[in-house]
């Protein structure tokens, strides 16, 4: 095992990527880079986490942000109650640390949006404490490693091959994570065939050995995502289109969208809707059809181009201009494909 332990460490050491959240071990720096690493690939998080740290460089910036901002850094990120944690924790580090962030293992798992696998991040990178990171990287290389076929979607088993890991975790804990999930990150990959050639474990991988890698890990089944159909409003009026804020609770809470309704409509249906609702139109057409996939539902949204004949704004509601519209509101990945849309249809009429 100490040699298994000293090949992740050695390979880390003489392979890690260069990234902006590695220049230092400044927490402030790891925290936001774990959170957005949480959701999107590395690739992605780049440009978001130069953006973000140009913005808001410290934890006093970031307790002060103002929320529309954070929304609209967070744009496309996906997952806003993590950007929105952000805030409070910072809040917290201000008031209960005086803005150092705290070093312990339990004081950082206390902060909000922190779970083991954040502390465990931060607490092993920054302060080298004995914590290991257990994410899907880690239980890959580790299942294949040991042909180990428990089901890694249970919290029992995961916490099993959490306590393995304890007994083997070196005094270079940051490095000994970070190796680890790397290593399933770049050689042994979650979709595709593993590059062993180049692992440094192949030598003890018992799945490399039997060419059974691709088994491994055993999941539970994938659950059905529950289907929903919405038809979405573009109201538009001389090159500005209508938008407003979501309730502030559910799915997407706060953030900027374009009116719908929570069923599928025909064209008739939505020729009704704005008689019945006062809306002076000009003209109604179909416009593009998307589905958005979020973790448990899957939305399939139509969407109708209303010209009405004049602005009425309401108090959910603004008429934007694409400049005003792409600096200042932050808009959810399911209605992009309708702001694009808008967008360039507007371009092409000139
Ligand atoms: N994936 C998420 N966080 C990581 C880290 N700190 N190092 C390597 N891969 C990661």
């Amino acid at each position: 095992m100490k040699e298994l332990v000293n090949r992740i460490i050695k390979w880390y050491q003489k392979n890690q990527r260069m990234l902006p959240w590695r220049e230092d071990k400044d927490p402030y720096h790891v925290w936001i880079s774990e959170i957005m690493l949480q959701q999107t690939r590395i690739e992605a998080v780049l440009s978001y986490y130069k953006r973000f740290m140009k913005e808001i460089p410290t934890i006093y910036d970031l307790a002060s942000i103002d929320d529309e901002k954070l929304m609209k850094l967070w744009e496309g990120l996906g997952y806003y109650n993590r950007a929105r944690n952000l805030k409070k924790a910072a809040l917290f580090i201000v008031d209960n640390y005086h803005g150092q962030f705290p070093s312990t293992y339990e004081e950082i798992l206390l902060l909000p949006g922190i779970g083991e696998y954040t502390a465990s991040a931060i607490s092993s990178i920054c302060f080298s404490l004995p914590e290991v990171t257990v994410d899907g990287n880690v239980l890959r290389v580790y299942t294949r490693l040991f042909e180990d076929s428990c089901n890694i979607d249970k919290e029992k088993e995961k916490g099993r091959i959490r306590q393995k890991l304890m007994e083997i975790v070196p005094k270079n804990s940051g490095d000994f994570n970070q190796g680890l999930m790397e290593l399933g990150e770049t050689i042994c990959v979650p979709n595709g065939i593993p590059k062993c050639d180049c692992c440094p474990l192949k030598e003890f991988c018992l799945s490399r050995r039997h060419q059974t890698s691709l088994q491994y890990p055993v999941r539970s089944q994938k659950k059905e995502k529950k289907l929903e159909h919405f038809t979405v409003f573009l109201f538009e009026i001389h090159h500005k289109i209508f938008i407003e804020k979501r309730m502030e609770e559910g799915l997407l809470k706060g953030l900027w969208q374009f009116p719908n309704f929570n069923q599928k409509m025909t064209k008739e249906d939505v020729i009704e809707y704005c008689k019945y609702k006062n809306i002076p139109f000009k003209s109604i057409e179909k416009g593009i059809s998307y589905t958005h996939v979020f973790t448990h539902k899957k939305w399939m949204m139509d969407s109708y181009i209303i010209e009405i004949k004049e602005e009425k704004n309401d108090f959910l509601g603004v008429f934007v201009t694409e400049e005003d519209f792409k600096q200042n509101y932050s808009f959810p990945g399911a209605f992009q494909p309708f702001k694009n849309d808008w967008i360039q249809r507007k371009g092409e009429k000139g």
